[in-house]
């Protein structure tokens, strides 16, 4: 991240997650409801754990804003663990409570477990798990909140929808180039109002029938979801140097997150099956914007006038934005935690014993595909104020607008 920064703390049963956002210039509209509104979305989606059901997630804004806009300085939040009043001995930081809850001893196939405890030499599983927790996320969005209100600003706008449960795919032939932008809020608008976020109503309900077969048989599911954002301008990132490409910028934040295992950008694998001349998207002036037409509102302007007959790339060509959406497909993992445990090693009697197994979800898709939402949006931001940086919002506005107008001139 150039301009912006962040950090995320807590455990996962701990007192509660922080967050530090730093970067995020003045003047800019932020409340607790939109981001409560983004942590709700989170804890949705068929197939979560107890865990969620306990919580309601609710973000205390303690610095940087101030009567409901942001000032430039660090903005912090704050989200309590209502399950740490369960939690108080033996998560506390307080070394009289040492040893009041048994330690974990039996490392889950998956998870950071017998990675964490061999590289910080703790005895106890739970000194890894309770941060490498998926509970963190609820903080990324938070911030990610944050994020989107100052893109939505600019009419640049983010999104996401889950594609795949399991075996079962919405994915018709041809899905992944049909995306333009009133399609793109079509699948969003049936996502929302589906119980595990896929914008097919016949494919959710058979998503919704393997989660319950999985929950049955104590097993877990993973699956792909795709994460889009529309109204972006032509040249947000660069091909002058590795780590100014926008892709690689997004696909590294979008990996980061706990059991993602793949990220593309628009076509992505699908490309390399093709030739050339099939996957290339073909540039033409567009219509909205050709020369001579007088335009109105400043987002028309974004793609300096041209247009793509396709967008297999995805809204990105040489790591720099090309005024097309973006659409991001990434791919989770199962859930490591089984209630049906797996064989495991007891790290105390090196005897094989199976895994430990706590309250888990079974399938979180959904609440990652949110989590991705966050994630790209902050990246976004990122490239955003890097391009058109200033320290207040007028600033930024007056800078944008002018790029806008350069753009319509070209
Ligand atoms: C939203 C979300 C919820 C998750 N919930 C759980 C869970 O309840 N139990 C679990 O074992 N893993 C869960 N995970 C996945 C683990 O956190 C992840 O697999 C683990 O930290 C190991 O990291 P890795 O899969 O990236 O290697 C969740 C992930 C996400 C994104």
């Amino acid at each position: 991240m150039n301009t912006i920064r962040f950090f995320t703390s807590g455990e996962s049963h701990g007192r509660a997650l922080t967050g530090i956002l730093e970067g995020i210039p003045s003047g800019f509209s932020i409340t607790s409801e939109d981001i409560d509104n983004e942590l709700r979305r989170r804890q949705g989606g068929y197939g979560r754990g107890g865990r969620m059901k306990i919580e309601s997630d609710h973000a205390e804004i303690l610095s940087g804003v101030r009567w409901g806009k942001t000032l430039g300085s660090p903005i912090s939040i704050f989200i309590e663990n209502k399950d740490w009043k369960n939690w108080q001995e033996g998560m506390s930081f307080d070394a009289a409570f040492e040893g009041s809850l048994k330690p974990v001893t039996r490392p889950r196939p998956g998870h950071a477990d017998l990675a964490g405890i061999l590289k910080y030499h703790h005895t106890d599983i739970r000194n890894i798990l309770e941060r490498s927790s998926a509970r963190e996320t609820a903080m990324r969005v938070a911030l990610g909140a944050v994020a989107k209100k100052i893109l939505a600003e600019f009419n640049i706008r983010l999104g996401s929808y889950v594609i795949q449960i399991g075996r079962v795919s919405a994915k018709q032939p041809g899905f992944e180039t049909t995306n333009t932008e009133k399609e793109l809020w079509n699948r969003f608008e049936n996502a929302e109002v589906s119980p595990v976020r896929c914008p097919d109503p016949a494919i959710s309900k058979k998503m919704v029938k393997i989660i319950d077969k999985a929950i049955q048989e104590g097993n877990s599911l993973g699956g792909v979801f795709e994460v889009f954002v529309t109204g972006l301008p032509v040249g947000l990132g660069s091909h002058v140097q590795w780590d100014r490409k926008l892709d690689g910028r997004i696909a590294q934040a979008v990996m980061s997150i706990q059991a993602i295992k793949g990220v593309e950008i628009g076509l992505g694998f699908e490309m390399a099956r093709n030739y050339g001349s099939e996957v290339m998207d073909e540039i033409i002036v567009s219509k909205q914007s050709a020369r001579g037409k007088v335009q109105k509102a400043p987002h028309v302007y974004a793609d300096g006038g041209f247009s793509r007959k396709t967008n297999n790339a995805g809204g990105i060509e040489g790591g720099i934005s090309n005024g097309m959406p973006l659409v991001i497909r990434a791919a989770m993992k199962p859930i490591p935690t089984l209630r049906k445990p797996l064989m495991s090693v007891d790290i105390r009697t090196k005897k094989p014993l199976s895994a430990a197994y706590e309250r888990s979800d079974v399938c979180a898709v959904p609440a990652a595909a949110v989590v991705a939402e966050a994630m790209t949006a902050l990246v976004v931001a990122d490239a955003f104020l890097e391009k058109f940086g200033g320290d207040s919002r007028d600033e930024i506005a007056r800078n944008y607008h002018a790029y806008l107008s350069y753009l319509n001139t070209f």
